[in-house]
């Protein structure tokens, strides 16, 4: 089962694979989540555009690899960013969290890349009165 530290390594391993010419951002989520009783981890960077408005946040990225490998929920998200202080989710990212994340209290722990920040918050807090017919 994957513990926080290895996915803070696998975050760490994985930043600078983002592809983030034009704002010079590097950020990278990790996903956790279980298929047939098994604790998985799909990771996922920021990938821009020169038409800048389709840029894919880390996020996101990361929720589309989980979901081609079979996930259905979402019980933590990870974030790091090469940013001084932790980044947390944008707004669209929130949304489509949304979708996978049933409990609102699972944890969302966004951190730094130097690791000496760290800002731990939920979906329920982030993203109160949420959209979701479920
Ligand atoms: N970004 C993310 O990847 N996730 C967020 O939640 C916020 C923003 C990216 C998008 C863009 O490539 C860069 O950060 C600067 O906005």
């Amino acid at each position: 089962m994957p513990n926080k530290q290895e996915i803070i390594q696998g975050l760490k391993q994985r930043l600078t694979f983002s592809h983030s010419p034009y704002s010079g951002v590097q950020v990278v989520a990790a996903v956790v989540y279980e298929v047939e009783g098994k604790e998985c981890i799909a990771y996922g960077v920021n990938v821009e555009n020169v038409s800048y408005g389709l840029t894919v946040c880390a996020e996101r990225s990361a929720i589309s690899m989980a979901v081609t490998n079979g996930m259905t929920s979402i019980t933590a998200l990870y974030v790091m960013s090469n940013q001084s202080d932790p980044i947390s989710p944008c707004g669209a990212c929130r949304q489509v969290v949304t979708e996978f994340m049933q409990d609102e209290q699972a944890p969302v722990l966004c951190v730094n890349e130097a690791l000496n920040k760290e800002w731990k918050s939920t979906l329920g807090h982030l993203l109160p009165n949420r959209f979701d017919l479920s």
